[in-house]
Formats: C-alpha cells, structure tokens, sequence
C-alpha cells in the first residue's frame, strides 16, 4: 500500500484534538512537530495551511457542506464532519492539489479511521457534488448584509453585527477581509543584543531572508527560509523573538528611564517583558507578575534567551490585592486577559469557540487588575492598559470605569510627546488602536495613564 502523505492525517489529529479536548490548535501542533522532527518542510508547510485554513473557514465550510448533507451537521460523526471540512477546505482554497486527489484522501482517512464504509460513501458523495457543482450562492448582500459577510468571510453573524453597526458596511468589510489573510511572520529583534542591520546579514546566512517592519523600528519580516526559522542558532541565542507588529508598537508606548521600577501584570510568555527590559537597558526593575505556571516557565527560559537581567518573574493572581507597597512603582503595564478579538489572522479558531455571552466575562477582570495595579503606581507614574480586542466593553469602557473611580489617574495628557512610531496609531481622547485593516497589524487597544497624585 502506498503511504499516505502525512500533513492531512496530522491535521487531522489536531483537529481532533481541538474539536474532542477543546486544546488550541496552536498547542496540538505544536506536540505534532515536536513528535515529528523530520517532518519534510512541503509537509509542514501543507499541515499549517491546513489546519489554519480550516479553523479560519469553518463557518463558511459548513455552510457549503451541509447544503450537500442529507442530514444536519451536528448529526455527523465527529472525525465525518472534520474529513469532511478538510477535504472542502482543499477543494475550494488549494488549487494545487487536484480535486480527485483531495477526495480520494478524505475517503482513504475514514478508512483508515476504522469508519464503517457508508461514512467513506457520504464523504465521497458530498465532496464529489461540491467538487462538480461548487458552492451554493451566499446570500445576497443588499437584503442580508449580516448573512452575506458572515459566510464570505467566514465570522460569526453576532461579531458581523458588531462591526458593521460600530464601523459601518466598508471599514467592517476590510476588517473581516483583512482577518482572513494569512499575516506575516514577523519578529523583534533583540536591541540588548544585536541591530535589524546586522540581523538581516546574519540571518541570510542561517537560510532565512528578511526586510524591516513596517512601523516599527526594531522589527523583522521573515520572508522565506530553507529551515524552519525555531530552529535557526540566531534564534537560540535569543537574538529575536516572534511578535506581532501591533504589540511591537505597543511595547513602546509606556514611557521609560534606564533605573525605573515597573510592575507587569499578565507577563505571559515575555512578549512585554523582554521588550520592557530592552527599553530600560537592563537598569532597575520589572516585576513581571504571571498566574498560570506553564506560561510562567516559558517566561524564565524567554528571559534567559534575552538576557533579560532585569525582570523578576513571580507567580501570583492579579485579581487579587498584591504585596505592592503603595506607590513603589514609577509605572504599570497591564496586558489583560481579554477575548482576543483583535488577533483573529493569528488565531482564527477565536471565531468559532468565542460566544458573545462570554464577552461579559472579561471586564470585571480588567478592572479588577487595573485596580490591583493603581496603588502600587507613584504619583507622577505611568500605567499602560493594553488588551488584543476590538471590542469597547474590553477597552474604552473598562479605562472609563476605572478613571471614574480613580480621580488621581487620568488619561497621559500629551500623546503627542510618545515616541514617533506610535502616533499614527493614536486617537483622541487618547487612545492607541491598531488594526489589520489598514494597518496591517493585529488589533491592539492601549491606554496610557498617569497618576497625578
Ligand atoms: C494578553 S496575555 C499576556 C501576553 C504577554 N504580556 C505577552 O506580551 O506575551 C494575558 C496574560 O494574563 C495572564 N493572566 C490572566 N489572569 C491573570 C491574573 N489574575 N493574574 C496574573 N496573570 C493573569 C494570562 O495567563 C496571560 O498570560
């Protein structure tokens, strides 16, 4: 028997994963390719397309697929409906892979899934008559705006009603066109370490080209690479780091001296901590306060690759008072939990495992944390308020809540003053927002506070 190509049973697996254990598919893939060492890179690079593409066309997947289904979709056996999204996935966004190849493998993964045949029977009869009559038509857009962009684009209809009532028909539609493009690989280069100029050298060297960022100044994009770019030595040595632009430009908006003592709530991975100990030389403190212990883990090791000496990871609940003596702090970033609505290029499963309802769930948190955080910050300090959603009850609303209790915070009175490659980026009455659309950049919402006393 000839062996079958492995990318679509691997997607397969990760999709299993996601969809029986609700794991991201991120961290799935992420055991497939640490199992997986020697994945050929074809093979790598087919299982990402595959696995994102799937996640970030769900909506519009099933839509079309169960127009061929004689029964409703949920009533599908759960590893039917993944074959099934995977094989469509295929046959409309992979023009490279001939249509009777894609079949004939959905076909063959139920087989070998020890699926009864009249399952490979459905499979192969939904993805023939998809492959033969193409999809059915969406619904019109004058009559059903809602409808129509949520299954062109593939998100969900409560979110298309946000942003088409908030943004208006062609800024909702940029965004949700702007959401389905696969976004470049970008990283920060770490200026404790290196420059861009020397890094670009370096890393053609190691196989992978690059070209600056953008907006921001201390960026790469990486282009194309013959090795998968983890496992590139500049990378080991802690030369770089994977981010988005838009949390680039965030990292800069907190003002900062060599010396200063800052508190971070929410340090996660060290996104902002090691961009934090770059902007204050290695000089003073950063108190980078994390509650989950896996993340906290990986927050060392980052810190170690950097050569953040500066930061001091501590494993603690923001949500609840901290230790902080009052006003021991010359500043404050809060990168908070939130619904993550901003990172949907990144992380498209967001569209399908995100409720409305659940919304609610994150403001009293922010708030809780930006409370936890307010006394610890001197007067005449900074506090930085960042989230990754689009959303205001996440943003504006939690920083007006929070000014309207706080009569010594107030929004930094000069945002004019913030570093040059920011201001594009500011709104009044102060506010940071970036954007996929046009920007180009993960949606990010900042706020920058001062305590006057
Ligand atoms: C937006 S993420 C942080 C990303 C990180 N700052 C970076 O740039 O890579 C928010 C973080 O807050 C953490 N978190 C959530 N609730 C928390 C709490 N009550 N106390 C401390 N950290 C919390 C989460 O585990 C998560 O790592």
């Amino acid at each position: 028997m000839a062996s079958r190509p492995a990318a679509r049973d691997l997607a397969l697996w990760v999709l299993s994963e996601n969809a029986r254990r609700g794991i991201w598919v991120e961290d799935a893939l992420a055991t497939v390719l640490r199992r997986h060492p020697r994945l050929p890179p074809a093979e790598r690079a087919l299982l990402l397309e595959l696995v994102q593409g799937v996640k970030r066309w769900e909506i519009w997947l099933d839509w079309a697929l169960s127009h061929f289904l004689p029964q409703p979709l949920k009533k599908l056996h759960p590893r039917v409906l993944l074959i099934l999204r995977l094989g469509a996935y295929q046959l409309r966004f992979l023009s490279r892979i001939p249509a009777r190849a894609a079949i004939h493998e959905a076909v063959a993964q139920a087989k070998a899934a020890g699926l009864p045949q009249a399952h490979g029977g459905l499979i192969n009869a939904v993805l023939r008559r998809l492959a033969r009559e193409g999809p059915p038509p969406l619904p019109p857009k004058e009559r059903d705006p809602v409808a129509h962009l949520s299954l062109a684009y593939a998100h969900p209809p409560w979110l298309v009603q946000r942003w088409l009532r908030r943004e208006g028909l062609p800024a909702a539609e940029a965004r949700l066109a702007a959401n389905n493009r696969v976004p470049p690989l970008t990283v920060r280069v770490n200026t404790l370490k290196t420059t861009p100029e020397a890094l670009i050298p370096r890393l053609a060297a190691e196989g992978i080209s690059a070209r600056p960022t953008t907006f921001y100044p201390h960026g790469l994009v990486l282009m194309a690479w013959r090795t998968p770019p983890p496992e590139a030595p500049s990378y080991g040595e802690g030369l770089w780091r994977f981010q988005d632009e838009g949390a680039m430009l965030a990292g800069l908006l907190l003002p900062l001296s060599p010396g200063d003592t800052v508190l971070e709530l929410g340090a996660g991975r060290g996104g902002k901590t090691t961009h934090l100990a770059e902007r204050l030389h290695n000089q003073g403190l950063v108190a980078a306060v994390e509650l989950h212990s896996g993340r906290l883990r990986e927050l060392r090791q980052a810190l170690r690759a950097w050569g953040a000496t500066v930061a001091a990871p501590l494993r603690a609940d923001a949500g609840r008072a901290l230790p902080l003596k009052e006003g021991a702090c010359d500043a404050a970033l809060l990168d908070v939990p939130c619904s993550g609505l901003g990172t949907l290029r990144r992380h498209p499963e967001i569209k399908t495992r995100l409720a409305e309802a659940d919304l609610a769930t994150f403001p009293p948190r922010q708030l809780r944390m930006l409370e936890v955080a307010a006394p610890a910050v001197r007067p005449g300090g900074r506090l930085l308020y960042l989230t990754c959603t689009t959303e205001p009850e996440e943003n504006e609303e939690v920083v007006a809540a929070f000014l309207k209790e706080h009569r010594d915070f107030r929004l930094h009175p000069h945002p004019e003053l913030l570093p040059p490659p920011v201001r594009p980026f500011l709104e009044a009455p102060g506010w940071f927002r970036t954007s996929p659309a046009p920007h180009g950049v993960d949606a990010f919402f900042g706020a920058l506070l001062v305590r006057t006393g």
